[in-house]
């Protein structure tokens, strides 16, 4: 005999309403298992383990890795090493750095990442490393906001597996394991107390002691360089780090470590490290070049035409070269009543074709501007230190051109923040085309180079 059950739109609901009654006596009687040290049965291990890599499978799926990302460059992988080290490691573990038993006992525990990044695609990777994983532990990424430093996270991942102790070493705490030998650098500044030496050797592990960037060959440029630059940048700079005014994973969690007072001696040391290629200010020749006209700075203009072989042939040697006298030339109509010297939108003249062109383009925005788009000459306030009117202005000298193109970038996207003056630099950069941003980060990326070949004569 079989007993028939009519299924009605009200016993379904009565069900639902019974299973849901049914949840909350279980959860309020106190009887649910949390505890991490009873672990999961087995096959609530592996439902919640199916869960989980379903999961990013799915949410991972219109993911796709942004062309100029190239998960071998080795600059990548060493931009994130200290962050693995701090951020990572503490669970995870890393060559050479075993687990601590405390996170062993965390259920889900933290497994090793050597022999388990393999079962992942780079999506997936960036998937887990940018949201993290509720309930378990894994942290998300401390900003939604910077999907090239979560790509950075990922390149380090994937050379992980074939990584010696040494290497990791090396890549992540500086290349002192103890992190104690604070003198190894050979450069001790002034007398600072251990704390302040801390927090150096800390900064140190990435930008190391003479804020330059650690980091060889093709690693070289994985970081800003912050020698030189005005303390009272770099310590309002320091502070909205920490205080999540301006966002990024590796600087995030460094600038939160250490007390303010801690920031402002850290701050100190790296202004009073000299900067790269720059030529040591000269009083007589400062007073030489007036602030706005930035002669002292045009030398370059014919400097990588010389000290540079040409991609793409002589042809372009008599085309590139421009004094700035032959400004006029580009002259738009109707712009001639300006009170400084225009370049045409890029587009008039078509895309610069050349290294070199682009770095003519580079020259003319950072030294003249390009008045028709309401972009103001650069060096106004970026140019020799003796010539910026604030100590809250930053040199670009020098700097890797992804750093430079970067920021702008974000600030184009509402996104860079910083210190009380970074507003200054919102229309700057909503006003630049992409090939005017690559231009003039890549003039400024090689202009200690070329001051190095050029060096100004004094008048
Ligand atoms: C507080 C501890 C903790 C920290 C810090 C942490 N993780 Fe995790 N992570 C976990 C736990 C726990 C899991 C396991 C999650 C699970 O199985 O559901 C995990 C899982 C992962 C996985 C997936 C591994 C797998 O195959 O199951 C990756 C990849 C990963 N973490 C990368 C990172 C990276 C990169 C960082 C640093 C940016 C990091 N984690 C920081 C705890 C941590
Ligand atoms: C884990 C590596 C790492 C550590 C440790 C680290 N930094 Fe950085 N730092 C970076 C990276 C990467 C950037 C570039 C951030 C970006 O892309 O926005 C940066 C940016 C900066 C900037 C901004 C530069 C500019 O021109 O605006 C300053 C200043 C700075 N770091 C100072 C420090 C100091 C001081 C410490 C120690 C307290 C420190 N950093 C520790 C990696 C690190
Ligand atoms: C009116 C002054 C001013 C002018 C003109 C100006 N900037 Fe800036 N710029 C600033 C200030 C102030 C900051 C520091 C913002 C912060 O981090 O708080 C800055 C920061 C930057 C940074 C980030 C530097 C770093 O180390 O993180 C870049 C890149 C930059 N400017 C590019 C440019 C370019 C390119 C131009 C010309 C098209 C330009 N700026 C013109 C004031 C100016």
């Amino acid at each position: 005999m079989r007993m028939r059950i009519i299924l009605t739109w009200k016993k379904a609901a009565g069900l639902i309403l019974l299973g849901a009654a049914g949840a909350l006596f279980v959860g309020w009687s106190g009887l649910v298992s949390i505890a991490a040290s009873s672990g999961h049965f087995a096959v609530t291990r592996w439902f919640l383990g199916w869960t989980m890599e379903n999961a990013v499978e799915t949410q991972s799926m219109l993911l796709l890795k942004p062309k100029n990302i190239n998960l071998e460059d080795s600059a990548l992988v060493r931009r994130s090493a200290g962050h693995f080290a701090t951020g990572c490691a503490p669970c995870h573990g890393a060559p050479g750095v075993p687990q601590s038993p405390v996170v062993l006992q965390m259920t889900p525990s933290p497994p090793r990442l050597e022999d388990k990044v393999a079962e992942w695609s780079d999506e997936e990777l960036f998937w887990i490393v940018k949201h993290g994983i509720k309930y378990s532990g894994m942290p998300a990424w401390p900003t939604q906001e910077r999907e090239d430093e979560v790509w950075a996270q990922v390149a380090f991942l994937r050379a992980l597996p074939d990584m010696t102790r040494a290497q990791y070493a090396e890549l992540a705490l500086g290349g002192r394991p103890g992190g104690t030998d604070l003198e190894a650098g050979g450069k001790t500044t002034v007398a600072v107390d251990d704390i302040v030496e801390n927090a150096i050797a800390d900064c140190a592990r990435c930008h190391d002691r003479d804020g330059l960037g650690r980091g060889q060959g093709d690693a070289k440029n994985a970081f800003p360089i912050i020698a030189g630059q005005p303390a009272p940048y770099l310590y309002a700079t320091l502070r909205a780090f920490a205080l999540g005014r301006r966002e990024s994973g590796f600087m995030e969690p460094p600038a939160s470590r250490h007390p303010p007072e801690v920031l402002e001696a850290v701050a100190r040391h790296y202004s009073e490290q000299p900067a790269p290629g720059l030529r040591p200010v000269d009083a007589a020749d400062a007073s030489a070049t007036p602030a706005l006209s930035d002669a002292s700075i045009s030398h370059v203009d014919d400097a990588p035409v010389t000290e540079q072989p040409l991609a793409s042939g002589s042809v372009e040697l008599s085309l590139v070269p421009l004094a700035p006298r032959q400004d006029k030339a580009g002259l738009l109509e109707g712009e001639g009543d300006h009170p400084y010297p225009m370049v045409p939108a890029a587009a008039a003249a078509g895309p610069p074709t050349t290294r070199m062109k682009l770095l003519e383009l580079g020259r003319r925005i950072a030294t003249e501007g390009i008045g028709p788009r309401k972009i103001p000459a650069c060096q106004r306030c970026h140019g020799p230190a003796e010539h910026r009117k604030s100590p809250y202005y930053p040199y670009l000298a020098g700097q890797p051109e992804w750093y430079l193109s970067g920021q702008l970038r974000l600030w184009q996207k509402g996104r860079r923040g910083g210190t009380a003056y970074a507003h200054l630099m919102d229309e700057i950069a909503r006003n630049m085309t992409d090939q005017q941003i690559e231009a003039v980060s890549a003039w400024y990326s090689e202009l200690p180079v070329a001051e190095r070949y050029h060096p100004l004569t004094t008048r």
